[in-house]
């Protein structure tokens, strides 16, 4: 594979962002699409930023024009509204010319373990990449099992030489803080308003109070699950792209091991000086995701634990950092 001109979708995106000066130090040219929309592109050297919007079915061609690869990470979350276009349709539209435009030499897609229903299902331990479509109730997941499906069958059907890369929940500024920590920012799920029963509990909110949150299930056990860094996920794309190895494989991307709620909570709450509050949640299962895969054939060895991964966050506060704007929450 000769890899020069890459095409970047969701440039100006948490992962996009990320990536971006990590391809143009590694020496690729980049076209970076900035949707109409959406937010802007960092202008930098060697990026040719392209705007447009993928729901567009005519915009896939030009795009790949002096192509070698694609990584596609342009999408909305949780948006009923937007999902089958942007997404669904996006990507068939992207698929489709390259199947047509024929000198693409790989295809990065940005699949999801919420095609796995992390904690919503009892799961095997730990979900490997062989584990059944199992999309927790959303349209998110339901948009990223037929994304994944439609790459697997331009797979088959046209040879397209793809690689499908499954992020956990990725974790980039003080994401964690803002889903660990009981005052706003909130980010992510379970929302801890939402299991808050006892006085003491409601008390928090009530009185707009902060401290971190501990979930636990109904036995007092502390609830378990994976995440993943920002910095890992940029070197899972960085490791695929130009990677022979990499073609016609689905990877799970995920940090290095499972985190228990308490020994996070206890120690984010030893940063910011915070009382901890347990939370019980029925409806959480306990998952952890495999990476023997992606160790073994892409040499990735995930950096970011917990403890880094809440160091970052604190210094992003610390620093005095404003989150960015996301779009498309989910
Ligand atoms: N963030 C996560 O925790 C996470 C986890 C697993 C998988 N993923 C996947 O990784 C990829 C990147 O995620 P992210 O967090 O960077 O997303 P993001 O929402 O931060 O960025 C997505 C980008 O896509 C663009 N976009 C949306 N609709 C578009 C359209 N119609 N045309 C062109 N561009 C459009 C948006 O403007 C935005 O810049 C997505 O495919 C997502 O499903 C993300």
């Amino acid at each position: 594979m000769k890899i020069k001109n890459v095409l970047l979708t969701g440039a100006g995106g948490k992962v996009g962002k990320a990536v971006l000066p990590k391809l143009i130090e590694a020496g690729y040219h980049i076209r970076a699409l900035e949707f109409t929309d959406g937010l802007r592109v960092k202008k930098l050297k060697n990026v040719d930023v392209t705007s447009g919007d993928l729901r567009d079915a005519s915009l896939a061609e030009k795009l790949l024009e002096d192509m070698d690869a694609v990584i596609h990470l342009a999408n909305v979350k949780e948006n009923r509204e937007l999902f089958l276009d942007a997404n669904v349709k996006g990507t068939f539209c992207l698929l489709d010319a390259c199947k047509r435009a024929g000198h693409i030499q790989q295809y990065i897609q940005a699949g999801s373990d919420a095609r796995a229903g992390i904690y919503y299902y009892p799961q095997p331990v730990p979900i490997d990449e062989t584990h059944p479509h199992s999309g927790y109730p959303g349209y998110y997941p339901l948009s990223k099992i037929m994304e994944e499906t439609m790459c697997e069958q331009f797979r088959l059907m046209w040879r397209l030489p793809i690689t499908v890369l499954r992020f956990s929940w990725i974790h980039a500024e003080d994401d964690i803080l803002a889903h660990l920590t009981l005052k706003e920012p909130n980010f992510g799920v379970p929302v801890w308003k939402d299991w808050a029963v006892t006085p003491e509990q409601k008390a928090f909110f009530e009185k707009n109070e902060n401290a971190v949150a501990c979930l636990r299930h109904p036995n007092g056990a502390a609830g378990k699950r994976q995440i993943v860094g920002i910095g890992d996920v940029v070197e899972s794309i960085m490791l695929s792209l130009g990677n022979p190895t990499a073609i016609g494989e689905a990877f799970n991307v995920s940090g290095p091991s499972a985190f228990a709620y308490d020994t996070a909570a206890k120690y984010a709450a030893a940063k910011l000086d915070l009382p901890v509050v347990d939370f019980e949640v029925s409806e959480f299962n306990d998952f952890q995701i495999d990476m023997h895969k992606s160790q073994a054939i892409l040499g990735l060895k995930p950096k970011y634990d917990i403890f880094r991964i809440i160091d970052d966050a604190v210094a992003f506060r610390k620093a005095g950092k404003k989150r960015s704007m996301c779009l498309y929450p989910g």
